[in-house]
């Protein structure tokens, strides 16, 4: 095998995984590093030092199924290229994958929705866990929180008969470089925003309470600020509320971003206010979050739970206003890396010379759960 020969792409492992064919992906970074970010489903071989020092005894009394091929993974797909050549040299069917976690920063697949009068798809970065939204009615669609090349959603769209006429984000995101102004400029779509977004580039602006028409379906501008003073959801009648960063499946967005103590106290109370006001919907509404905390699995099972679960499942969810603030203050998370580079980049709408690959790599931190 050649070089070339022994690399696999992030596409290709995506295919695979969703044809459920039968892989073993091996992850020989450190294992500190596979609590970050990981592959789903992926083992973990302690070889990572052992192939450094270039160790010929590296795979030694490590036993993996011989019977499906074996892809290995590194941060960024150089020492996986060693691993594959070593356990080739030992009988196994091995791949690299080519760029290692760098490159599958960008894997991704889809869940759906289809309700009577549209149709939800979730795109899913698998390893950071973002998720995007197309909703599609008619011959129209509008994109919720891009995190991906444009291309991607333009597919997507046109693969289901939609145009997409409006792109829009639920906040200045911190984990990750919105995507959304670049598929507005290549789509034409309406960029808008609600009135309160702080940002440095042209965009409509939406009020709270105002209605966007997609086809037969109708989106509801709904101001949810805490976890960022903009943050907003968007409310689909009562099958579906995309919540941001302000509600998730497993907890609340964390409200101390770019704030010293006594903002975030302050952002805090908003976002109990917030919550207050999204726990009102209707009970049986699919709360759709833009990200999920672990990788996501190519398993096409929506993430998504009801306020009716999410008022059962989360105990923070039934505090009062002050135990909620302190609550909330008490888990704050590490921040996560690059956040202040990356708002400032979607405050710009440009990430000229910057290579994103570099500045998203690592989990999300969005999250008080
Ligand atoms: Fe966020």
């Amino acid at each position: 095998m050649t070089t070339e020969e022994i690399l696999i792409d992030k596409d290709q492992l995506s295919v695979w995984l969703k044809e459920k064919r039968p892989v073993t992906v091996l992850d020989i970074r450190p294992l500190k590093e596979r609590e970050e970010w990981l592959i789903p489903g992926s083992i973990h071989a302690n070889v990572y030092d052992k192939l450094k020092a270039n160790d010929p005894a590296a795979f030694d009394g490590i036993e993996l199924p011989d019977n499906q091929p074996i892809v290995t993974v590194c941060g960024g797909g150089n020492l996986s290229v060693t691993a594959a050549e070593k356990l080739q040299d030992k009988g196994y069917k091995a791949f690299s994958l080519q760029g290692g976690m760098k490159a599958w920063n960008f894997a991704w697949n889809t869940a759906e929705l289809k309700l009577a009068n549209a149709k939800v798809i979730q795109v899913r970065r698998s390893s950071k866990g973002c998720l995007s939204y197309i909703i599609g009615s008619g011959s129209d669609a509008i994109v919720i929180d891009a995190s991906l090349d444009p291309q991607v959603y333009i597919d997507i769209a046109k693969d289901n008969g939609w145009v997409i006429q409006y792109v829009t984000d639920t906040h200045i995101h911190a984990d990750y470089l919105s995507r959304t102004r670049e598929l507005a400029q290549a789509t034409n779509a309406k960029h808008v925003l609600i009135d309160k977004a702080s940002v440095e580039y042209p965009f409509v602006s939406i009020k709270s309470g105002e209605k966007i028409n997609i086809g037969k379906a109708t989106l509801e501008v709904i101001h949810t600020p805490g976890h960022t003073l903009e943050s907003t959801s968007f409310r689909l009648g009562d099958d579906a509320v995309f919540t941001g960063d302000t509600l998730f499946v497993n907890g609340v967005g964390r409200p101390d971003l770019k704030a010293n103590q006594d903002e975030a106290n302050e952002k805090s109370k908003m976002l109990f206010q917030s919550l207050t006001q999204l726990l009102k919907l209707n009970e049986n509404t699919l709360v759709l979050p833009a990200h999920i905390s672990e990788a996501v699995a190519f398993d096409n099972k929506l993430i998504g739970e009801t306020i009716n679960n999410l008022k059962n499942k989360l105990d923070m969810l039934k505090l009062d206003e002050s135990e909620f603030i302190n609550f909330a203050m008490s888990r704050i998370p590490p921040t996560p890396p690059n956040y202040l580079t990356i708002a400032t980049l979607n405050k710009q709408g440009t990430y000229e010379g910057y290579t994103p690959a570099d500045l998203e790599a690592g989990a999300n931190r969005c999250a008080i759960a």
